[in-house]
């Protein structure tokens, strides 16, 4: 497994298990270890029994744990934003220029690039401090949207830098009789600001195209509808060069099934897991087991112990 390691899946698969699972597994091996929720339902919280917020907070040896969220991060962007045009612009518009922030600020795609450039932040600022970083994120449609960001965003931020060095030039031109200062170009803030996005959204592409160093986990059930979105899923991201390592087939029932419900549903599953190593065949398969019990942070232990057979 690479040192960046991304969960996911249809929600209620069991992505928080897995990923705090994993995490505790790796923590155990001695690797310093931290799990990243990006699930605004938040439930790491809740599996480990301890208050997780915005800041990293420790679990137990080797590992710590964050919760972010994209509604939190969008709305510090956009208060950093009003801040700083507030010495560009003259005060009769900045009234104006803030409605439109309010009104950016709750359109979709906002909240997910504020979550996505948190989650490119701690990546750059903690690999060299953590030896695993581990992403349990939300359910399918809205991870894939996220992952599939950078490139949309950056072709977009590529057309208003061209726009934008257009108008800085024909500006130039008319103040000097014709001819364009290119240094004006260079000192636009505008440009400036575009610029430096579109390198961080370059380098996002390159971490989550880098299969040396992200691995991508899907979870599923032995059941139709996850196992039917997750190839959807990683039709989408390979499209896009990310690449998705594996599959975990967590709540495997047991085998020695007695009264006609259970060995029914046995036999339901058996055909899900013959369809599951048929049409994942190119990845790597691990199963997990159901529990008697739901994930709490005595049984978490459990769980963790089986990834030692996970390679
Ligand atoms: N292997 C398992 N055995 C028993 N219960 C499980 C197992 N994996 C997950 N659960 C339970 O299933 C529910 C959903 O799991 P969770 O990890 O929160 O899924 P997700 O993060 O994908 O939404 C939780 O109530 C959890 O306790
Ligand atoms: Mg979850």
């Amino acid at each position: 497994m690479n040192k960046i390691i991304f969960f996911g899946g249809k929600g209620g698969v069991g992505k928080t298990t897995c990923s705090a699972s994993y995490a505790v597994f790796s923590a155990d091996l001695g690797l310093k270890t931290l799990l990243v929720s990006t699930d605004p339902a938040h439930s790491t919280s809740d599996i480990f029994e301890k208050n997780i917020a915005d800041t990293i907070t420790n679990i137990m040896p080797n590992l710590d744990a964050i919760e972010i969220s994209g509604e939190k991060e969008s709305k510090l962007y956009m208060d950093s934003v009003r801040k700083s045009l507030k010495n560009v612009v003259s005060p009769v518009i900045v009234k104006e220029i803030n409605k439109q922030i309010d009104a950016a600020s709750v359109s979709p795609g906002t909240e997910e690039a504020a979550l996505f450039d948190k989650m490119i932040d701690i990546i750059t600022e903690k690999v060299k401090e953590y030896d695993r970083i581990i992403f349990d994120t939300a359910p399918t449609g809205h991870t894939v949207r996220l992952l599939t960001l950078p490139e949309l965003l950056g072709a977009w931020l590529e057309t208003l830098i061209n726009k934008r060095q257009k108008s800085v030039s024909l500006m130039s031109m008319a103040n000097h009789n014709g001819y364009a200062d290119k240094s004006e170009a260079e000192k636009d803030e505008v440009i400036k600001i575009l610029k430096r996005r579109l390198d961080k959204i370059n380098l996002a592409k390159k971490i989550m195209m880098d299969d040396k160093l992200l691995s991508f986990i899907f979870v599923i059930n032995a059941e139709k509808l996850p196992i039917d979105e997750t190839m959807k899923a990683i039709n989408i991201l390979e499209k896009y060069n990310i690449s998705v390592d594996g599959i975990i087939i967590n709540k495997i029932l047991p085998d020695n099934m007695h009264d006609d419900f259970w060995k029914n549903k046995k036999e339901q599953e058996l055909k899900y897991l013959d369809i599951i190593s048929e049409k994942f065949k190119h990845k790597k398969i691990f199963k997990l087991p159901m529990l008697a019990e739901d994930m709490k942070s005595d049984n978490i232990g459990e769980i963790a112990a089986k990834f030692k057979d996970f390679k």
